[in-house]
């Protein structure tokens, strides 16, 4: 789909944006099911614009967003996002070639990921990308060239073990100096992430700050990035979570450590941008009595709201072509043969053949990662404006 003309992003707004499209009537639903299927996505663009002046407003205005391609990148996520500023974190050569083609680069484009061949590392560095060292065999495949590089960094942080990426803190001096070593290599930051939202950015900056003074003794790098893993409202916001709370963790550890002269953030969101701009929208087929309660069997499948965590309690609202009295209960299964696949259980009903069940804040590595098992992709489709869905 061609890119919707960009408004400019007004003033930060203070309250997560309802993604939710209470707005969608069972006629629209039907309307749009018999256009695109019985299983779709809503894509709403002023969500994630919503999450991106979130972030705005709590870090510094030097600071940096990078969205992991791997989070969702559908085309219009990511005009919708580029559109803002904000830059590409890459972990594979497709997703590489994605960016760059979108004009994405320098320190707006990380290349991170882990066994890159060295022609995929030479391909990012030829791209003006800047190269997330993952491994010190990294490093000499890009001698010569002229590029930007960082160093992933991994240490425990509470009672969490050392992930399985990037370099140990007692590595990190003779990675640094591997680097430093290298001709045409500009050593310009320290990277880490930590899968998971519980992974808490307080230890995340002591493990960086403690990195930089084993790899950067003599003075600050350009940028220190944290990773992604922002919590992304799913199923429901938490408090302590907002922009605002993780800047108040990381900014104040910064200007202890550098005062008014810091490196450059860098964060990557990725579910917290995108988790809650997508719905997705799927016809029941037919109700089922069963010995509990009736289950509803829909076109989708868990695949397409949660390929990977395989949850129930994403937040879920039905649209029903005949607005009766709310009775009983239904559970939602979907339509392959797997017998364990309920994608909510308890539901509100009635339901009857024909009705819609939306499943909200499905934006994060659900679309993405959704198989072409037995079926087609379900479609994306974008609001645009907010009343006009494509
Ligand atoms: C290097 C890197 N940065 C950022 C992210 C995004 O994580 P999240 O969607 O939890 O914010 C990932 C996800 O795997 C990642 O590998």
């Amino acid at each position: 789909m061609p890119p919707s003309p960009e408004p400019a992003p007004g003033p930060a707004p203070t309250a997560l944006a309802s993604p939710e499209p209470a707005d969608l009537t069972w006629e629209a639903a039907d309307s749009l099911a018999q256009r695109h299927g019985d299983a779709f996505y809503i894509f709403d663009p002023a969500a994630a614009r919503e999450r991106v002046a979130h972030f705005r407003a709590a870090f510094r205005p030097g600071d940096l967003l990078l969205y992991p391609y791997k989070t969702n990148p559908y085309p219009d996520v990511l005009d919708t996002l580029h559109a803002l500023g904000v830059g590409a974190e890459t972990c594979s050569a497709p997703e590489l070639r994605t960016a760059t083609g979108l004009g994405i680069t320098g320190e707006l484009l990380h290349s991170t990921g882990c066994g890159r061949t060295p022609q995929e590392l030479q391909e990012a560095a030829d791209a003006g990308a800047t190269v997330i060292i993952d491994h010190p065999s990294d490093v000499p495949p890009l001698a010569g060239r002229d590029v930007r590089v960082g160093l992933r960094c991994d240490f425990p942080l509470g009672d969490r073990r050392a992930s399985r990426f990037g370099v140990p803190l007692d590595d990190v001096a003779d990675a640094a100096a591997l680097i430093r070593a290298t001709p045409g290599l500009r050593f310009a930051g320290l990277h880490c992430h930590f899968p998971g939202t519980e992974a808490a950015f307080d230890s995340r900056a002591r493990g960086l700050l403690a990195a930089t003074r084993i790899a950067f003794p003599d003075s600050p790098p350009d940028f220190l990035c944290v990773g992604g893993g922002f919590h992304g409202g799913v199923p429901a916001p938490v408090p302590g979570t907002s922009p605002s709370d993780y800047a108040a963790l990381l900014l104040p550890a910064l200007t202890d450590a550098f005062g008014t002269e810091t490196p450059t953030l860098v964060l990557e969101p990725g579910a917290a941008l995108v988790a809650a701009a997508f719905t997705f929208v799927t016809r029941v087929r037919v109700v089922k009595p069963q010995p509990n309660r009736p289950s509803a069997v829909v076109a989708g499948s868990l695949f397409d709201i949660s390929p990977n965590t395989r949850r129930t309690d994403l937040p879920v609202h039905t649209i029903t072509r005949s607005r009766g009295a709310a009775r009983g209960e239904v559970d939602i299964t979907g339509a392959t043969p797997m017998p364990d696949e309920y994608l909510a259980l308890g539901v509100p009903g009635p339901l009857e053949p024909g009705d819609f069940v939306c499943f909200h804040r499905v934006g994060a590595y659900s679309w993405a990662m959704a198989p072409e098992w037995l079926r087609d992709r379900a479609p994306v489709l974008t609001r645009r404006p907010i009343d006009d869905i494509v």
